[in-house]
């Protein structure tokens, strides 16, 4: 014990680094912060959790095209541990996703960025920007199927760019193509360039909120003004403040090591993301499928209308930061809590649904193909044999069915056409499924004209009314839209 002092006394008279951390861990906080305020150090223990595992895997990952994708195969499956660890670190990732989301919530919801914590705010969202870059170049660098094209579209986006798109593009590749080189480096961008920032940033935000300290919570009808807030926090820390060793820091620690159990259970339980088969470039039409938190940015992509694609791809990113980022610099002052403050209620109300709704919509992919839909049975037909039956066959064997539902059967990347013939004429489909359409493939030269013949007998026959061929049920008891 005797020596512990003295090493701590050693220490902290060539360093001063004890007591810094002394005062530091006893200096005033606002009382009453309670659960609500333990998210930022949550973010931050993930975060270290990412490195740690990182450098795990760092071990024994190959970065180069050759290696990359078995080097991953390795770790997952032979390697002591590998498995929990990849699991961790593609867990600990989701966590921060999810618990920056909430911590940005709750700072915005209780007021907290407003004056004078305006640069802990603009600070946070940069970090949340290298997050994201630090999560989409992770996925990128499992170099399987997925990731090749994830990088295909991300270059495709940075080259929509204005003005430096082709350069931008030609940067984040490496090369022209996706290749050796784009591998390289978004490797660097992953494990060095992206962690150093983000390490020196999280440095700054949170000597900001040890400037700053933390904010009170929100009072309805206390308004912050700059004039006065300062020596009114002085004067609150002074009357009412608790040491933030151990009254605040307590939950701080508890919550952390519940972070660390859950993403630990987690890898264990269900372990690291599937790695898709491994990347072949001859299979152009693979579709990437990102991991579930940028799964609603997909939706967005696949759902607009294809002319908008080109600008909202990157313009809604940067759109996004920018308004996030001059939330503090619009609004400073006035009101903090969310009960005087209706639209910011409002906004978070709104847009949660909204990306849960995009997230699902995101992952059912009903944009893509369903390329294992079974054939139409005779009681969806409505017919077991004769010309009706024969151009369901066809409908399904020219794969037809893959993008159009039938009564519930079938893709929606095109219209579902159980009544297509209360729409369009006989003259009308024929047009449309020979010359095919935007996202629908022009069949003129695959369906002999028999084939062709038939498959119009049977959309022809699919009506609300009146489509009841044989033995069919009656068209009433069909709701599928
Ligand atoms: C790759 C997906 C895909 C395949 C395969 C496909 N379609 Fe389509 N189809 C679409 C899309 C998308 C549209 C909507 C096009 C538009 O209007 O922009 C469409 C439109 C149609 C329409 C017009 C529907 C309406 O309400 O306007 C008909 C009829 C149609 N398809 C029939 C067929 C038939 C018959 C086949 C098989 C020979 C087929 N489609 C194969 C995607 C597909």
């Amino acid at each position: 014990m005797k020596l512990w002092k003295k090493f701590l006394q050693w220490l902290n008279d060539r360093t001063g680094l004890v007591d810094m951390i002394v005062s530091q861990a006893v200096h005033p906080v606002p009382p009453g912060a309670k659960w609500k305020y333990v998210f930022g150090s949550a973010v931050l223990t993930a975060f270290i959790v990412q490195v740690v595992t990182g450098i795990g895997l760092l071990m024994t990952y190959v970065p180069s095209t050759g290696g990359a994708y078995q080097s991953l195969q390795y770790i997952t499956n032979k390697a002591p541990l590998g498995s929990l660890l990849r699991g961790m670190h593609c867990w600990g990732a989701s966590a921060m996703a999810v618990l920056i989301t909430i911590h940005l919530c709750r700072v915005f919801l209780t007021g907290s960025y407003k004056f004078p914590r305006e640069l802990n705010w603009a600070s946070g969202v940069f970090l949340l920007g290298i997050t994201t870059a630090m999560a989409f170049s992770g996925q990128i660098i499992r170099w399987d199927q997925n990731a090749v094209w994830s990088m295909v579209v991300g270059a495709g986006m940075a080259g929509r760019f204005p003005l430096i798109g082709k350069w931008l593009a030609h940067f984040v590749l490496g090369g022209d193509v996706v290749g050796s080189y784009t591998l390289s480096r978004i490797f660097d961008v992953h494990v060095f360039i992206l962690p150093v920032l983000l390490a020196s940033l999280a440095g700054l935000h949170l000597y900001l909120v040890l400037h700053n300290g933390v904010s009170e919570p929100p009072v309805p009808g206390h308004k912050v003004d700059p004039a006065t807030y300062r020596s009114e926090y002085q004067d609150m820390l002074r009357k009412r403040g608790v040491p933030f060793w151990p009254e605040a820091a307590w939950r701080d620690l508890v919550f952390a090591l519940a972070v660390v159990f859950a993403v630990l259970l987690l890898a264990w339980l269900a372990g690291p993301a599937r790695l898709d088969k491994p990347p072949d470039p001859s299979l152009i039409n693979a579709h990437p499928h990102p991991d579930w938190y940028f799964l609603w940015y997909f939706a967005v992509l696949a759902l607009l209308p294809h002319a908008l694609e080109n600008y909202v791809m990157i313009l809604a990113p940067l759109l996004i930061g920018l308004i996030l980022f001059s939330v503090p610099f619009v609004s400073n002052r006035g009101e903090r809590h969310p009960a005087r403050r209706p639209l910011a209620v409002a906004a978070v109300i709104f847009i949660f649904p909204a990306i849960a709704a995009l997230t699902l919509s995101g992952s059912n992919e009903n944009w893509s193909p369903r390329v294992n839909t079974p054939p139409l049975t005779a009681d969806i037909i409505g017919a077991s044999s004769g010309p009706v039956y024969d151009g369901a066959m066809v409908f399904s064997e020219k794969a037809c069915i893959y993008c159009h539902t039938i009564d519930g059967h079938g893709g929606k990347r095109g219209p579902d056409l159980s009544y297509v013939a209360d729409r369009l004429t006989h003259d009308q489909m024929l047009l449309r499924v020979m010359n095919g359409a935007y996202n629908m493939p022009v069949f003129a030269h695959i369906l002999s004209s028999e084939e062709t013949e038939s498959l119009l007998n049977f959309l022809s026959t699919r009506k609300k009314t009146g489509f009841v061929v044989g033995q069919g049920q009656p068209a009433a008891g069909n709701s599928s839209n």
